[in-house]
């Protein structure tokens, strides 16, 4: 057995709470003139690994950050294992409640830029929202800590601060970081369109990893193709506040049914 094996099976949920872990229904988002989300129906199962797709801003970062509870819908009911994390009519305003508190703790996210703690090491980093979130003793939290470091490969590097770390591992520390919350839903927002080319694939591995041998729900928000390809159950391509197409990777990368998501496609991978 590998010795990760102990710690990804702490991943795993206990037991499937809901069939379909992420609903959108009817979600609209507008900065002013700017209609990002329109009446947007999106659905993920439980242990699903969605691929969302489509045009720099169509709104993919906005769908995750609402799931994050980092921006409101405008309209729209959003539920995540079964509990309502938003739930906003015409004419109110989106209010945060306990549940919309006690739902979000089922959800992590991997940004773009890492957003570590910059003055902190990078164990302090993984330990902070466990001690004080979810109220773990700072030795139960160090001890989860050390196994997710390890499991993506940093265990040596726990006490160096992220500056004092390459792209690639600051990536993989935030991964462990967004892990040590045990998140039922992994998001992750092009989590290496900032990395030089050379340390995409640890961070790819790291994802890889999760995606083939836990049964988190993951959502990913990638360019990268054909990693897009080789890990998804499902790929949405997603465009001007809707949902273009969805289906098997196979089907749209291979034989996309709309013009949009051929021409993005085409656009993406020219060669
Ligand atoms: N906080 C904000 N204030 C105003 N406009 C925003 C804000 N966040 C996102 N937007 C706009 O919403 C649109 C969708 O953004 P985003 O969800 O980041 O798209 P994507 O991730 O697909 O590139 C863009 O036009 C962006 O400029
Ligand atoms: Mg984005």
């Amino acid at each position: 057995m590998s010795p990760h094996t102990d710690i990804l099976h702490t991943l795993n949920s206990p037991e499937p709470s809901s069939d379909i872990e992420i609903s959108f229904a009817g979600v609209d988002k507008a900065w002013g003139d700017n209609h990002v989300l329109r009446g947007l129906d999106f659905e993920v199962k439980a242990g699903e690994k969605v691929s969302i797709i489509g045009p720099s801003g169509s709104g993919k970062t906005t769908i995750l950050r609402i799931l994050m509870t980092l921006e409101t819908p405008d309209v729209g009911l959003v539920t995540v294992g079964g509990d309502t994390l938003w739930n906003v009519k015409p004419g109110e305003k989106a209010r945060e409640t306990k549940q919309t508190i006690a739902t979000r703790r089922k959800v992590g996210m991997v940004f773009q830029q890492f957003n570590l703690f910059p003055h902190m090491t990078v164990l302090e980093n993984v330990i902070e929202a466990p001690i004080h979130v979810l109220g773990l003793s700072k030795k139960d939290a160090t001890e989860r800590a050390v196994d997710l470091l390890e499991l993506v490969g940093l265990k040596e590097h726990m006490k160096h601060t992220p500056p004092e770390l390459s792209g690639g591992q600051q990536q993989r520390v935030a991964i462990a970081r967004a892990l040590a919350m045990r998140p039922r839903v992994m998001l992750f927002d092009e989590p290496t369109s900032a990395l030089d080319p050379e340390l995409i694939g640890e961070v790819l591995n790291v994802i890889r990893r999760l995606a083939t041998t836990t049964d988190m729900t993951m959502l990913l928000v990638t360019h990268e193709m054909r990693f897009a390809q080789e890990i998804s159950d499902r790929v949405v391509m997603f465009d001007k506040g809707v949902v273009v197409e969805a289906g098997p990777p196979d089907q749209i990368f291979k034989s996309p049914e709309h013009d949009r998501t051929r021409k993005f496609l085409e656009a993406v991978n020219p060669y």
